[in-house]
């Protein structure tokens, strides 16, 4: 498709991965802190096949969890972006906002300035009718992120999530959701 595979916010560059970009993603998924709400922090092999599940869906389809740069302050910061769901879920097929930032970068408002930027290539470019994004119960500093992009949570979504492990504490998860019409008129939207 002829998406731009490149995103641009105030701050932050969302752009296609590079290989120098496995080094420090690797250190992020194996840091516990950033895994918390994860069955298991990640290997390096987990971290690259990662990677290059990311990059054959850009290939495929122009969009995906975009590496962030901040440029002139940081190379890489983490991912912020759009995937489709992996699995079957009562809502699905859907398309689902996600975030994964390093520590050291938490706490400067980049998810939620990457994920608007986000939001605004799936309904304004993609023309999607619903973005949703998940995650589980306890993980506070996500759905913050959530609920200031003024998404939706109705507890009557809450799901068990069929990439988790059954009896893993983090298998229970809540389902935000956001619609087009929504979007139009998200006071976050205007604020970008
Ligand atoms: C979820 C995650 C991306 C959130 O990161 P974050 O930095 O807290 O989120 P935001 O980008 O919205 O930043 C908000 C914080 O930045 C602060 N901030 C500083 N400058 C800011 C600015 N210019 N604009 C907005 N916020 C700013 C806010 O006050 C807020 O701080 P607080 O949490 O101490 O109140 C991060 O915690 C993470 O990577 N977690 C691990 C991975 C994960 O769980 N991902 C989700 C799985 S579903």
């Amino acid at each position: 498709m002829g998406a731009k595979p490149e995103l641009r916010s105030r701050r932050l560059l969302l752009r296609r991965w590079r290989d120098d970009d496995r080094t420090p993603f690797a250190a992020l998924n194996a840091d516990p802190a950033v895994m918390e709400h994860f069955p298991a922090t990640l290997s390096r092999q987990e971290s690259d096949a990662l990677v290059d599940r990311i990059e054959a869906g850009f290939d495929d389809r122009g969009w995906g969890l975009w590496a962030v740069e901040v440029p002139d302050a940081a190379a890489f910061v983490g991912f912020v972006g759009l995937n489709p769901a992996t699995f079957e879920a009562p809502f699905t097929p859907a398309v689902e906002i996600g975030w994964r930032l390093a520590r050291e970068h938490w706490g400067n408002g980049y998810a939620t300035e990457g994920a608007l930027a986000a939001l605004g290539f799936g309904f304004d470019t993609l023309a999607l009718d619903e973005i949703v994004s998940f995650t589980t119960h306890a993980n506070t500093r996500s759905r913050q992120v959530m609920e200031k992009l003024h998404m939706q949570h109705d507890s009557a979504d809450d799901f068990e999530n069929p990439n988790v492990p059954e009896g893993d504490p983090s298998r229970p998860h809540v389902l935000y959701r956001l619609d087009r019409h929504d979007w139009q008129r998200n006071p976050a939207r205007a604020a970008r």
